[in-house]
């Protein structure tokens, strides 16, 4: 697999800062937040999962990329880790958490989830994964596009939206299905919570419908050293929705780590 060394720190003691992509996007989706994140002195990191950004569809698992992650981030001689990872990101960064606990300095999780699917929620995504093979990413606009946002976002920034749309069609649809089968797959974490042991800034959008707050809060509680923090008008694509205050409590973050 490749990661793309976007921007490196001048300080060989920086941590490095890898940022993973949501479903069914890639790492396109931190091109907003990026700029705001040019002055501080971190390595940033971004990936693309199997089937996103360009890379060939194939079947993988989240403990799988993981392996794979930590393989190239050493070969790059990148060992300090702050992983940040949103939604899908978020259970990749809790895999990687579960195989690699001393490779990472911290971890950012951002509208996200600890826990495993239901047994109905895996039988919903493969009736996804059946009906984006048969008919493409609009059944992706269909399912998921209304719940991505904050009505703040679909208000006053329709823009957002169209382009968070045109990610999802840049997408291919064997590439969409591996993804909800791998995350139909994923490990419930919840049993990691209490033993995570590197600061850890949970956030989420104030009115985020797919991980709801509420979820979220109960899951950051359960681990010793989270501070948690709500980022106002955005829902689930916080990052992309309010891009600036995402990469401020990056960056407040980063200084106590
Ligand atoms: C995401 O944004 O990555 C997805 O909502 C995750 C999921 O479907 O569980």
């Amino acid at each position: 697999m490749t990661i793309d060394i976007v921007q490196r720190a001048s300080s060989q003691n920086a941590p490095a800062l890898v940022l993973l992509h949501a479903f069914p996007y890639s790492s396109k989706m931190w091109e907003l937040m990026l700029p705001y994140l040019h002055e501080v002195d971190v390595t940033i990191v971004t990936t693309d999962l199997p089937g996103f950004g360009g890379n060939p569809a194939r079947e993988w698992t989240m403990s799988g990329f993981a392996q794979d992650l930590h393989r190239s981030l050493v070969e790059n001689g990148i060992s300090r880790t702050v992983l940040c990872g949103l939604s899908m990101g978020g259970y990749l960064a809790f895999a990687y958490y579960r195989l690699y606990p001393n490779a990472i300095t911290g971890l950012i999780l951002a509208d996200t989830k600890a826990s495993a699917d239901t047994e109905q929620a895996k039988a919903d995504r493969e009736k996804f994964a059946q009906d984006v093979l048969a008919r493409g990413p609009i059944a992706a606009e269909e399912q998921q596009l209304a719940k991505m946002t904050s009505s703040s976002t679909k208000e006053d920034a329709p823009e957002i939206v169209e382009k968070i749309k045109s990610w999802m069609y840049e997408t291919n649809p064997q590439g969409i299905a591996n993804a909800l089968r791998a995350m139909a797959l994923r490990e419930d974490s919840t049993d990691l919570l209490p033993s995570i042991a590197v600061p850890t800034l949970v956030m989420f959008g104030e009115e985020d419908v797919i991980t709801s707050p509420e979820e979220m809060r109960s899951f950051a509680e359960k681990i010793p050293s989270a501070t948690i923090a709500s980022i106002p008008y955005a829902g689930h694509m916080s990052a992309v929705e309010q891009p600036r205050i995402f990469a401020e409590m990056i960056r407040g973050y980063l200084k106590g780590v």
